[in-house]
């Protein structure tokens, strides 16, 4: 899903998300694979914004179906070559006055093979919503991630949810005999921990990359040598000093002088780097680690990133996600995009899952009640649909005839 259009992208988001401090796991490839499906989906502004700030593309209309389709291929071969160790779902969950535009859920189906189920999200059912959504989301995370929503607005009118599990083992493992507890400092430059280091002397591709003084290694999976864990490490000693020779004021710590300053160019320039130099001999130590995170503000994110319209009640166009049967052209907007995602690196390997939730609202003000009263001549079918077929016609103009 993503191309090298989006790695800036995904690179300005893991800047804006991190805090000072604090652990943070991303996992971008769900992330752009459900805001994917929302290009389908839209139109105008919506989906211009979407395109220049995912993929930095500006497409005309005649150009929009073979990017999607070539995305799909992307995507679809993906998954293909990785399908022993990573397991991703798209769900679509509709609720069930409305209905999906048919090209629209042949755009789901065909390039994101996302599934589809109808569920009523009205407040005396939406228990049984609920139960359904995070059994789903469970199985396909198998089992580690258990819960998503917790109750349905029933103003939702559709949620799209991409789950993902991801479970391999490294290509030269840790021996368990060599891993003990070691000191780790903590970015204020001063606090040490101890924590549970893996080490491990092998031959690994390697560098140091001067233009960010960080050192660059990867740790090949097993399963397929194109999957592998980069790690850079930033020497202890490059933050900036933003603030002059006041030195009350604390430095820029080197880890956050490291993601401010990573860009494509640069993370381009230390795979080649690593390429071009032989692979090295390396004795790591590696923490064991556990990190899950929740980003809940991911819409302020993309906001400051360009995507606006499409989080905006009055600007938003989905228009090409429905089709106006029960709701008379209901205006559609996002109104959360949620991720929670884990990782958990060990001896063996890593597991990682992660879901990204989107909620594409529409407003239906619940005090609002339509009224249809027939006092007057109507005409009047009773149908079968899907295959459609009139089994009854007729036309009422007077009650008191028989
Ligand atoms: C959405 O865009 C389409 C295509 O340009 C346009 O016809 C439609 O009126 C727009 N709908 C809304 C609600 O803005
Ligand atoms: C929903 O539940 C409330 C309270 O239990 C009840 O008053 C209302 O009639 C129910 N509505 C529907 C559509 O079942
Ligand atoms: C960097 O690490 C080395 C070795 O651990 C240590 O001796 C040195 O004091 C550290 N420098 C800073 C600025 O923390």
């Amino acid at each position: 899903m993503s191309s090298n259009d989006s790695i800036d992208l995904i690179l300005n988001l893991t800047k804006s998300l991190h805090n000072f401090g604090s652990n943070l796991l991303l996992c971008p490839y769900s992330l752009l694979t459900a805001l994917s499906m929302l290009i389908a989906g839209s139109r105008d502004k919506t989906r211009e914004e979407l395109l220049q700030v995912l993929y930095s593309k500006s497409l005309s209309d005649k150009e929009i179906v073979p990017f999607l389709e070539q995305i799909g291929r992307k995507h679809r071969e993906f998954l293909e070559s990785h399908k022993n160790v990573w397991h991703q779902a798209s769900l679509v969950y509709c609720r069930n006055d409305v209905m999906l535009d048919a090209l629209f859920a042949r755009s789901l189906s065909q390039m994101f093979m996302a599934q589809t189920k109808q569920l009523d999200f009205h407040p005396n059912k939406s228990g049984d919503a609920v139960r359904v959504i995070n059994q789903d989301v469970c199985k396909e995370t198998n089992g580690r991630i258990e819960q998503i929503v917790s109750q349905l607005d029933p103003n939702f009118a559709l949620l799209l949810i991409d789950a993902i599990h991801f479970k391999d083992i490294w290509a030269k493992q840790f021996e368990q005999s060599k891993s003990h507890m070691a000191s780790f400092r903590l970015s204020d430059g001063r606090t040490i921990v101890e924590t549970w280091m893996m080490q491990k002397t092998e031959i690994f591709n390697y560098c140091h990359y001067e233009s960010l003084n960080v050192k660059a290694i990867q740790l090949p999976y097993q399963s397929n040598q194109k999957l592998a864990m980069l790690i850079l490490l930033p020497s202890n000693d490059t933050g900036d000093d933003d603030n002059g020779d006041n030195d009350n004021q604390p430095k820029n710590s080197a880890i956050k002088t490291l993601v401010n300053r990573m860009n494509l160019g640069h993370l381009k320039a230390i795979l080649d780097e690593m390429i071009a130099t032989t692979p090295q001999k390396v004795e790591l130590s590696l923490p064991r680690f556990k990190i899950c995170s929740t980003h809940h503000q991911l819409i302020e994110h993309f906001r400051q990133l360009g995507i606006r319209s499409i989080f905006d009640q009055c600007q938003a166009n989905l228009s090409a996600m429905l089709t106006n049967v029960a709701n008379n052209n209901p205006k559609l907007y996002v109104s959360e995009v949620i991720q929670k995602a884990m990782i958990e690196v060990n001896e063996q390997g890593t597991e990682a899952m992660a879901i990204t939730k989107v909620s594409v609202r529409n407003k239906r003000s619940a005090e609002f009640i339509e009224e249809m009263i027939c006092d007057r001549p109507f005409m009047f079918m009773i149908i079968q649909s899907d295959p459609l077929n009139v089994l009854f016609s007729g036309i009422l103009e007077n009650p008191l005839l028989s």
